[in-house]
């Protein structure tokens, strides 16, 4: 992303990051007139979460962006203390933003309105006020909005939202116009206690599958689950022509078992792909006030962008082939060589490890900082860092369903996205290493099958 700003050592080449301020939700993701579209959550002024405007960015290829000017502010009676997070459209010609606004009134408190803007140049939008109005048996919390249309061209909204019993739920409404909204209740009739709010929701169409993919706040923590304050993840089901969604018998799973992951949300683009940008970060006020960029006047990141499948009872998330483009020369290539240090050239990296059969247990470390651990008996591999607030080392980890043969890392000077076996996990994480570095040091420890490990230095 550098066009032209200066952010410091831990300036990010290939992410989508502010360029100045707060970054948070990827919004209003589309594939627009052929253009990729990304809006982001963003506090222009300053580096904590007030005055939210809809940051905007476009790309041909999903690795370049361009900035755009800022598409929302929270300059109406209706989201004056925040255009909040929401989704895109395009329908006849124009591009349809839906978003929150969040107001505070006199006595200070939290009025919400799902609010449309319209654009005909995908740049210049117009607000066209509220669309729907507060339900009933729901508190203020209710936002998000996340808007498609399915094959008889009709249209679907899910709103992240919480019961007056201060439990967390999900609305849907349909529509045919995008200006009128019918009601149609609960997306599910019966949903387990899933904590007491849920933001983001967002329902995937795939070939006879359906994901609802949606951040759940108030998850009790399950062993190497739900460890993060807040959770992203999905359920797999189907979703009737009634505007419900019948679950399968699979519990909440998380998309990402990293440290920095929250309020993704997709789209299909051109190629009938299912593209997903999440955000690396997470709300937690006291770590993010420590986050090191801070000094350099920003904060936050968006992934990199992922496409998504459905493959035997999972999603699958895979670095988009786009990607591939940011490789320059000639990969190194480790084989039998893997209980070496070795110093990359540049910080931004790709590393590739393949096993021939399965892998034995192994210790890999990125920057005397990044530790990534895997017993082979187990099948649990696990990421630690060092926590940058209390300056303890802290860990995340799952126990893969079949044994690794295949990790993809993508390394920049403060991030790492870790795919594990095709995309069947992810870790993404950020970390932060007090002194200016120009390489990389990488150590791998294998205590029996040795990978082939391929590095590619990135544009
Ligand atoms: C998720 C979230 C959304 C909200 C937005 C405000 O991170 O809390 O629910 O719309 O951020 O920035």
């Amino acid at each position: 992303m550098a066009q032209n700003k200066t952010m410091g050592k831990y300036e990010l080449g290939y992410h989508i990051t502010p360029a100045k301020g707060l970054l948070n939700d990827p919004n209003g993701l589309i594939q627009f007139n052929g253009v990729y579209h990304v809006f982001y959550q963003w506090n222009q002024n300053g580096t904590t979460h007030t005055t939210k405007s809809w940051g905007h960015v476009i790309s041909d290829d999903l690795i370049h962006w361009v900035d755009q000017p800022v598409a929302l502010e929270p300059d109406q009676w209706f989201d004056k203390d925040g255009c909040y997070s929401g989704s895109a459209v395009a329908f006849e010609d124009k591009l349809y933003l839906f978003y929150t606004g969040n107001v505070r009134n006199e006595k200070n408190e939290r009025e919400s309105y799902q609010c449309l803007a319209v654009s005909k140049d995908g740049v210049h939008f117009e607000k066209k006020g509220p669309v729907i109005d507060q339900p009933s048996g729901y508190t203020a919390h209710i936002r998000d909005p996340k808007v498609w249309q399915n094959e008889n061209n009709e249209w679907w909204m899910v709103l992240g939202a919480q019961k007056e019993d201060l439990t967390g739920d999900t609305l849907i409404y349909h529509s045919t116009d995008l200006i009128d909204w019918t009601f149609k209740g609960s997306l599910m009739d019966q949903i387990e206690d899933m904590g007491f709010m849920w933001e983001c929701p967002d329902l995937t169409q795939f070939e006879g599958k359906s994901a609802f993919i949606f951040s759940p706040q108030g998850l009790t923590v399950k062993g190497d689950e739900f460890n993060n304050i807040y959770q992203s993840g999905y359920l797999t089901g189907d979703f009737t022509k009634a505007g419900k969604f019948l679950p399968d018998d699979y519990p909440f799973r998380e998309l990402d078992r990293g440290f920095e992951f929250y309020a993704p949300q997709t789209f299909q683009d051109s190629k009938g792909r299912h593209i997903l940008f999440g955000w690396m970060g997470v709300m937690e006020p006291e770590v993010e006030a420590a986050v090191p960029t801070i000094q350099d006047g920003w904060i936050h990141n968006l992934t990199i962008p992922r496409e998504l499948d459905y493959a035997n009872g999972q999603l699958i998330q895979r670095p988009v082939v786009e990607l591939e483009k940011l490789r320059q020369g000639q990969p190194q290539v480790l084989i039998g060589k893997t209980k070496e240090s070795l110093q990359l050239s540049t910080l931004q990296n790709e590393l590739l490890f393949n096993w021939k059969e399965a892998a034995g247990s192994f210790a890999f470390q990125i920057r005397n900082e990044v530790l990534v651990e895997y017993n082979q008996d187990s099948g649990r591999i696990q990421v630690t860092r060092t926590n940058w607030l209390t300056k303890k080392r802290e860990s995340r980890a799952v126990t893969l369903k079949r044994p690794l043969t295949q990790m993809q890392g993508f390394l920049e000077s403060s991030t790492l996205e870790l795919f594990i076996n095709d995309g069947e996990e992810v870790f993404s994480l950020r970390y932060f290493q007090g002194q200016e570095v120009k390489t990389v040091a990488v150590s791998f420890c294998e205590t029996g099958k040795e990978p082939e490990i391929i590095i590619y230095s990135l544009k």
